[in-house]
């Protein structure tokens, strides 16, 4: 590839980087980094890439979804379990719903490092550093904490590992069996109004699998298994560059930090450093793509990324907001038309419609995320294009961060759980009662009816 090297991403403008201040320390630690496994493969890396091509023309659906910023904490295995199960759900009410196959990408194993509107955040009479993430310093409010430490590095891909490595394992020893939909509950399912819709899903999906093993139709055990992928903003280009390896067996470089890296919304510049690193990488990319982007941007930044119109390898993740999204939208699809490029569209429906409550809760309304997500099914309808995935920040725990949803969560509620030290996550039932209703959404149940 042209000009293109692991390292050439340093010739360009690098924004929302981590400032350290021992640069032989840094230096050392991704020198060690250099020399560790990496955390996927290329193999791995080369299905999810086919599957992505199959879903842009409509044979498949993605859904990726997990935590804003994962903490180095949350390597345990219940929060990582709860995060499974709910990602497996979600996709089992889609497979059933959609009679497609759907794609489950996790925000997991390597989600440690956050873009962050300022560099110095001051409290009183002290400033210091942001937190931009695990990955690269601590949340508390000390010079200690925030001072941007290299030796996270090793500890997010000690992390990492251990996270892919507990999901592997779930997912091969049967907790993943679509044949017992009964190990997926969780326990406070049971109050949900919810239930009962749910379990005749389960009914109707563990049914078609007795049926298919009867008439001997595929492969019982390939259908047992979950395919699980992972994926992470690729926000630190140096421990990305760290990860970045040949192959004997492939042509080219992978990023073997993660299956989908992504650009977020802020690093997109097309002259801009993580622009260069992905452009070379044979990985599948994510972009995301916010308000006030003009069509002549996006055409040249598609271009860069996929000079070769590779199918699979462009995944367009946007996040415009209920309010923008009618205004914004369609100049983005006819551009990326125009362009013959063969993309996944994708909806982040959280990141345009976070609000603040009186109480100064960062917050998310259930029934706004829901209609930014009914508003792209119809607007990719109508201009002859398709929504192919869904893109979500949420968590398998009973968390109370956005408003809404079938319990009616309202600003007292936030009080009670609210886990998030960045962006406010679906709970359980909320990210449940999504994945039922872009199901009625997408095969063609009223607008007023999608709502429970
Ligand atoms: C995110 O996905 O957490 C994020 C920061 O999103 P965006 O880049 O779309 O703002
Ligand atoms: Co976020």
């Amino acid at each position: 590839m042209n000009g293109w090297s692991p390292e050439s991403w340093r010739s360009r403008k690098a924004l929302q980087q981590a400032s350290y201040p021992d640069q032989a320390a840094l230096a050392a630690a991704l020198a060690e980094l250099a020399e560790l496994p990496p955390l996927v493969t290329p193999w791995e890396i080369h299905t999810l890439k086919d599957q992505l091509a199959r879903a842009a023309t409509g044979h498949g659906f993605l859904l990726q979804g997990g935590d804003c910023a994962e903490h180095f904490t949350d390597c345990q295995s219940d929060v990582i379990a709860n995060k499974l199960k709910i990602l497996l759900q979600m996709s089992l009410v889609l497979v059933h719903g959609l009679k497609q196959p759907v794609i489950r990408v996790g925000r997991i194993a390597g989600q440690y490092a956050k873009p962050r509107s300022a560099d110095l955040e001051t409290r009183g009479p002290l400033t210091l550093p942001s937190y931009r993430g695990d990955l690269v310093n601590g949340p508390e409010f000390t010079p200690e904490a925030r001072t941007p430490d290299p030796k996270r590095l090793l500890r997010g891909h000690g992390r990492a590992a251990m996270t892919l490595n507990f999901i592997r394992a779930l997912s091969e020893s049967g907790f993943a069996d679509l044949h017992h939909p009964e190990n997926w509950d969780l326990a406070f399912m049971a109050h949900s109004p919810l239930a009962d819709d749910y379990r005749k899903v389960l009914d109707a999906l563990g049914e078609s699998l007795r049926f298919m093993q009867v008439v001997g139709c595929g492969d019982s055990g390939e259908l047992a298994r979950v395919q699980f992928f992972a994926s992470h903003e690729a926000l630190h280009l140096p421990y990305e560059q760290a990860l970045t390896r040949r192959v004997r067996q492939f042509d080219g470089w992978f990023d073997l930090s993660t299956h989908l890296p992504w650009i977020g919304f802020r690093t997109a510049d097309p002259d801009g450093a993580h622009v260069e690193f992905m452009r070379g990488i044979a990985n599948p990319v994510g972009v995301k793509l916010g308000g006030g982007l003009s069509a002549a941007w996006l055409e040249d930044l598609v271009q860069r990324l996929n000079p070769t119109r590779e199918e699979g390898r462009l995944v367009l993740i946007h996040r415009f907001g209920v309010e923008r999204i009618e205004r914004e939208l369609p100049p983005m699809i006819d551009a990326v038309r125009s362009t013959g490029q063969p993309v996944l569209w994708v909806c982040d429906p959280m990141h345009g419609n976070t609000e603040t409550t009186a109480r100064g809760y960062k917050t998310r309304r259930f029934e706004r995320i829901l209609d930014e997500l009914c508003l792209a099914v119809d607007i990719h309808r109508e201009l002859g294009s398709r929504l192919g995935g869904v893109h979500f920040e949420l968590t398998g725990d009973d968390v109370t961060e956005c408003l809404g949803g079938a319990r009616g969560l309202n600003e007292i509620d936030l009080e009670r759980a609210y886990c998030t030290q960045v962006d406010p996550r679906l709970n359980y039932e909320q990210a449940l009662e999504m994945a039922m209703a872009i199901v009625r959404k997408i095969r063609g149940t009223p607008a007023a009816a999608v709502r429970f």
